[in-house]
């Protein structure tokens, strides 16, 4: 039995698929090890888990049709397929829409013409993302809100995806799984996400911006309370609903929204250094503040985020500084 993670040069695609393999699971990861951040990062994580004998590798880009025959004629006993490629980052959908609805939209039908033809398949989880709430008012953002604002082509993708998804469950009776992360972070981090560039830019002793003058809230979720989310959820096909589709979304956050200043703090305080703040306006696409309703997360995953981010932000800070020895 194998379970394919993809996106696993990536932060959370890496960091699930270590704690399986740490766990003896046979793991079949698949990346394009695309360049939209530093790739060596990205090898370095590759390098980690080509360490562990269950684990094996395939460099390919999920939006090529081809893949469903490639990978069916290697791997028979795929029984869980966790999704977690695409193109991230909500800025970067203003600048390059097209790689959005490549690896995004293309590339999730793929996956999930692949789930049909694997004969052994019991659960197809994927990303999706708390971005989906977009122009939403009512806080904490539930799983039961109507989410048909998205105010970026990144949130727009991740809610076709589960648009898509219902329809494969319906049609094909894959039962799926959505995931809608809230700002995860930790060690092995990307670097294109503020925890990240604040670092970095203290570090070197570079300004940061700060958006919306700073009035920003954010739900920072801690990456290992995320592997265990997604762990917890590929085990469990979801029931059928009423209609007798097997189909569902969760909300993978921390319930507990910060301010970004404070979170700004904590970094200074961790790295004995004062930051030097540019305030900019809101940035389009962005939205001022997240937060999760958990409710379904804990009663049906036993989700319980542990983290918060006075201990999360240290253990990030440690990670960085020995990767980088800075
Ligand atoms: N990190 C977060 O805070 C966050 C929040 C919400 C949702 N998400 C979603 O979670 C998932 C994982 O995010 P991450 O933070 O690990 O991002 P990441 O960028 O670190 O990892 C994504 C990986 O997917 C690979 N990829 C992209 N397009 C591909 C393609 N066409 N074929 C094969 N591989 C491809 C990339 O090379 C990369 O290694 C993504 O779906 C992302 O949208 C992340």
């Amino acid at each position: 039995m194998a379970k394919i993670v993809t996106g696993v040069a990536g932060f959370i695609g890496f960091s699930v698929a270590r704690a399986l393999l740490e766990d003896g699971e046979t793991v079949i990861g698949i990346d394009i090890v695309n360049d939209y951040y530093d790739v060596r990062l990205k090898q370095a994580r590759l390098r980690i888990l080509e360490a562990y004998p269950g684990f094996t590798f395939h460099c390919r880009d999920l939006a090529d049709q081809s893949l469903v025959a490639f990978i069916t004629e290697r791997h028979t006993d795929v029984t869980e397929i966790i999704h977690l490629a695409a193109q991230a980052g909500v800025r970067y959908s203003l600048i390059n829409p097209y790689a959005y609805v490549q690896s995004n939209i293309q590339a999730h039908v793929v996956m999930l013409e692949l789930a049909r033809a694997l004969p052994g398949l019991r659960n197809f989880v994927y990303a999706s993302s708390s971005s989906v709430y977009g122009g939403n008012k009512e806080s904490p953002f539930s799983i039961d809100h109507p989410v048909t604002r998205p105010i970026s082509l990144y949130a727009a993708t991740k809610r076709a995806d589960e648009l898509i998804s219902y329809t494969y469950s319906h049609l094909f009776k894959i039962p799926t799984i959505g995931l809608r992360f809230f700002t995860v972070y930790g060690p092995w981090g990307r670097p294109d996400m503020a925890t990240f560039l604040f670092t970095d830019a203290i570090l070197a002793g570079r300004p940061i911006e700060v958006f919306n003058n700073g009035e920003m809230w954010r739900d920072f979720t801690f990456i290992d309370d995320i592997v265990a989310g997604i762990r917890a959820a590929h085990l469990r096909p979801p029931p059928p609903d009423a209609d007798g589709v097997r189909q569902t979304v969760y909300n993978l956050g921390n319930h507990r929204p910060e301010k970004l200043m404070d979170m700004i703090s904590i970094i200074e305080q961790t790295l004995g250094r004062k930051a030097e703040i540019k305030f900019r306006p809101m940035q389009p696409g962005d939205v001022p503040s997240s937060c999760a309703d958990i409710e379904s997360s804990r009663r049906d995953l036993g989700f319980e985020p542990k983290t918060n981010i006075s201990e999360g932000l240290p253990r990030f800070i440690a990670w960085y500084r020995e990767y980088y020895q800075r």
